[in-house]
């Protein structure tokens, strides 16, 4: 990891301006002049690129810059922020959150694609009259159900609201990979509902149907509405709460809470030998997730730091209410997937996960556990999803994608 401190101007916050030579001046007007030539029109031109010469002599540089987001200026440290930045946001250095941009590294170490999974043996289960019984079944559907459009309503939440709202580069790049990996979730989901031959309609349509379903989709939506309205800004204490509010919903609950009973009946399920591609597909998915719901903590505790009056009694409050309101929805969920036991688990072991979960969120966010004594009954899931080996995840895999030091040229 490089280490900007080193490099920069410790006064100042500012990098380092090599001294002009006149080699490199003299070099620097060559380069002008012939980049001022080739503008000119030649005998090879037509009117099209006659016109399309004519018109880029109108393109001024200071007016086009100037729209740009942020201050025209290079970056100090300081003057960065996650949001309200007035600091130019198109330069990523010199990096303020170095976590971020580890997380962003992290999440490109740790890339996977669906189809890299074999499917084989789940096809055949599946297909098979006495392969899983109606319990089973019903848990891979439902979950295949939640999952499939839930990722896409993380993913426009991200890059249609959150996106444009946190003022900050290294941040923004961490953003553009987790929706891109949002992408691959939902990809993921296609893939198995695509091998395992279900009703494309019925699965991706629970969401509206499926009342344990529709539940917690709308639970979420009704925390992008204001933000992702495009004429929505921070800069007021209610909009700057509204878009903590929505990074809690997201983050807390939705990625860090909705998702938890499905990953661990589906975990479950290849514990015990069955449908061990969809198991394998919902593990990566669980590593990439824990990493999103890391990041989203971090920022969600960053903001708090730089805007202190924003956590007031009432935001507190409604933060942990958010979080109970989150645990309720997914402990009926739970219920509805799960109406008797199943693969050595039951709703009411379920619950005491859930609540474990949500004493963390809380936690995590700092505010007070509100289901005190709750142990975990699934401490195999800590195991699968232990941060501390995310790096190593995915050392026995076979194949190895192309990095930067590896690509052919020609
Ligand atoms: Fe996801
Ligand atoms: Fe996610």
């Amino acid at each position: 990891m490089l280490n900007w401190d080193s490099s920069d101007n410790e006064a100042s916050g500012t990098p380092a301006v090599r001294p002009a030579s006149p080699a490199l001046d003299a070099l620097n007007r060559v380069g002008d002049q012939e980049a001022a030539k080739a503008r000119q029109a030649t005998a090879d031109d037509t009117p099209a690129t006659l016109r399309a010469k004519a018109a880029l002599n109108q393109l001024d540089i200071a007016e086009g810059l100037a729209e740009l987001e942020g201050a025209s200026a290079r970056v100090a440290v300081d003057e960065k922020r996650m949001i309200n930045c007035r600091a130019d946001l198109n330069q990523l250095v010199p990096f303020k959150y170095d976590w971020a941009w580890q997380k962003y590294l992290d999440g490109c170490a740790n890339h996977w694609m669906p189809q890299e999974i074999n499917m084989t043996a789940d096809i055949a289960l599946w297909k098979s009259p006495e392969g899983l019984t109606d319990d089973e079944r019903r848990i891979v559907m439902r979950n295949l159900g939640f999952f499939s459009t839930a990722d896409s309503l993380v993913a426009n939440n991200l890059v249609l609201a959150v996106y444009r709202l946190i003022t900050n580069p290294e941040c923004r790049q961490y953003i553009l990979r987790q929706a891109f990996e949002e992408a691959i979730h939902t990809h993921a989901y296609q893939y198995c509902i695509e091998s395992l031959g279900m009703d494309e309609g019925e699965i991706f349509n629970m969401y509206h149907e499926i009342p344990s379903v529709a539940k917690k989709a709308t639970w979420g939506l009704k925390y992008t509405r204001s933000i992702s309205d495009p004429t929505f800004e921070t800069g007021t204490v209610e909009n700057d709460k509204e878009l903590l509010k929505n990074l809690i919903a997201y983050y807390c609950v939705l990625e860090g809470i909705f998702f938890y009973c499905g990953f661990t009946q589906i975990l479950s399920m290849g514990r015990r030998n069955k449908m061990n591609g969809v198991a394998e597909q919902f593990q990566y998915i669980l590593r990439d997730e824990s990493m999103h719901l890391n990041f989203g903590i971090d920022v969600i505790n960053q903001i708090k730091l730089e805007n202190p009056h924003l956590w007031d009694a009432e935001l507190k409050d409604e933060a942990a209410q958010m979080i109970l309101q989150g645990t309720q929805l997914e402990i009926e969920y739970a219920r509805d997937t799960m109406p008797r036991g199943v693969l050595g688990m039951n709703a009411a072991m379920m619950e005491d996960y859930l609540k474990f979960i949500a004493n963390r969120r809380l936690s995590q966010i700092g505010l007070k556990e509100e289901y005190p004594g709750t142990t975990n009954p699934f401490p195999w899931m800590s195991e699968i999803m232990d941060l501390k080996k995310e790096k190593n995840f995915f050392e026995t895999r076979v194949i190895e994608y192309q990095t930067g030091g590896a690509l052919s040229w020609d």
